[in-house]
């Protein structure tokens, strides 16, 4: 079957479509003839070679997709032969077909187009499962993302706005905090001259953050959380290594908590997509939560699509369509 082959570790440039071995599902996966995927900033580190691939799962890259169920393995249920759906996957979206264990199917919501469907799943459930089952964010509390204007930042505005949080959201550059402003952020801070955490300060501190930094912002994350605040580290595009001073946590009786979707089992993750149908699918369905997409190209793209992240220019998500 069609999937991007790496040549090895390097840049956008080692990634192309090639021919792989075709896939089958196992008891208790679906087939999916592949529609279209979405890049993430994961799949951009596992093209480096940052990031090894969990035992079991497909070395090709990609993390959700949409698509047509072809066949089903055994003991599969609920699902049938030619329905519509999206994925969150372990690996192998970036291919003609993956299989898909069940409990990580997800019908494609009301009036989503199938292509744009391909990037609603690994966001919809990072954001999901961090800010409201893990940090149990509740409506008036006050939420700060980082990094609104990406594919996280984009659904966790729009999540927290439509279930009544007050949100806060940094970004670097005019453009994109407009972008944000318009899904509903209350509050946007440029971080390249603001200080955040003045900002959240002066209005009682942040209830939850969600954060992509790691350890670059860990200690003034801290300092901008108001009492009992959850801190929820999802990212390390700010490195790895930090000093706390635990004193301040302790005073706040602040909790730090560091997450990874992928890494789950398929049993969290089938829970995690079965709240996302649940709560989330019914807002896409009104229109209160959106897909952003800032492009779609064809598979064929790959390595100028990898290219378009490593950049950061883009809002929102970048599609890959087959
Ligand atoms: N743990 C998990 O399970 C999980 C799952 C999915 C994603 N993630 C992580 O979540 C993060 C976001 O993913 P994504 O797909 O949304 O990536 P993305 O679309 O590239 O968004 C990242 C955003 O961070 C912003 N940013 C860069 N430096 C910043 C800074 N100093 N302060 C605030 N924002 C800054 C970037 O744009 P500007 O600087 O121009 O504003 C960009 O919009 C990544 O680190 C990813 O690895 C984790």
């Amino acid at each position: 079957m069609r999937a991007v082959i790496a040549s090895g570790p390097g840049g956008p440039e080692v990634l192309s479509v090639g021919e792989v071995p075709d896939v089958a599902p196992a008891a208790g996966e679906v087939l999916v003839e592949v529609a279209a995927t979405a890049v993430n900033r994961a799949d951009t580190l596992q093209r480096q070679g940052f990031y090894p691939v969990p035992a079991g799962s497909s070395e090709i890259i990609g993390l959700e997709c949409s698509g047509t169920i072809v066949e089903l393995g055994a003991g599969v249920e609920g699902w049938a032969v030619g329905d519509e759906v999206c994925a969150l996957l372990t690996g192998g979206g970036y291919a003609a077909r993956v299989a898909v264990p069940a409990g990580q199917l997800m019908p494609v919501p009301e009036g989503v187009s199938l292509v744009d469907a391909a990037c609603l799943p690994e966001v919809a459930c990072t954001v999901w499962s961090n800010v409201f089952m893990v940090a149990a964010l509740q409506p008036g509390e006050r939420f700060l993302v980082h990094g609104g204007a990406g594919g996280i930042g984009t659904m966790a505005i729009q999540l927290a706005t439509a279930l009544s949080a007050k949100v806060f959201t940094t970004a670097g550059s005019a453009e994109k905090l407009a972008v944000c402003a318009d899904l509903g952020a209350d509050v946007t801070i440029n971080y390249r001259d603001e200080d955040f955490v003045e900002v959240l300060k002066a209005d009682g501190g942040a209830d939850v953050i969600l954060d992509n930094m790691g350890a670059k912002y860990l200690a003034r994350n801290v300092d901008a959380l108001a009492t009992s605040g959850r801190l929820v580290i999802i990212g390390m595009q700010g490195g790895t290594k930090a000093e706390l001073d635990i004193s301040a946590l302790l005073r706040k009786r602040g909790a730090v908590i560091a997450t990874a979707l992928r890494s789950r089992p398929p049993a969290e993750k089938a829970a995690i997509c079965a709240e996302v149908v649940e709560h989330v699918w019914p807002l896409v369905a009104e229109g209160s939560v959106k897909p952003i997409v800032h492009t779609r190209l064809p598979l064929a793209e790959v390595a100028a699509a990898h290219q378009l992240m490593a950049d950061s220019d883009h809002i929102g998500k970048i599609v890959l369509t087959l």
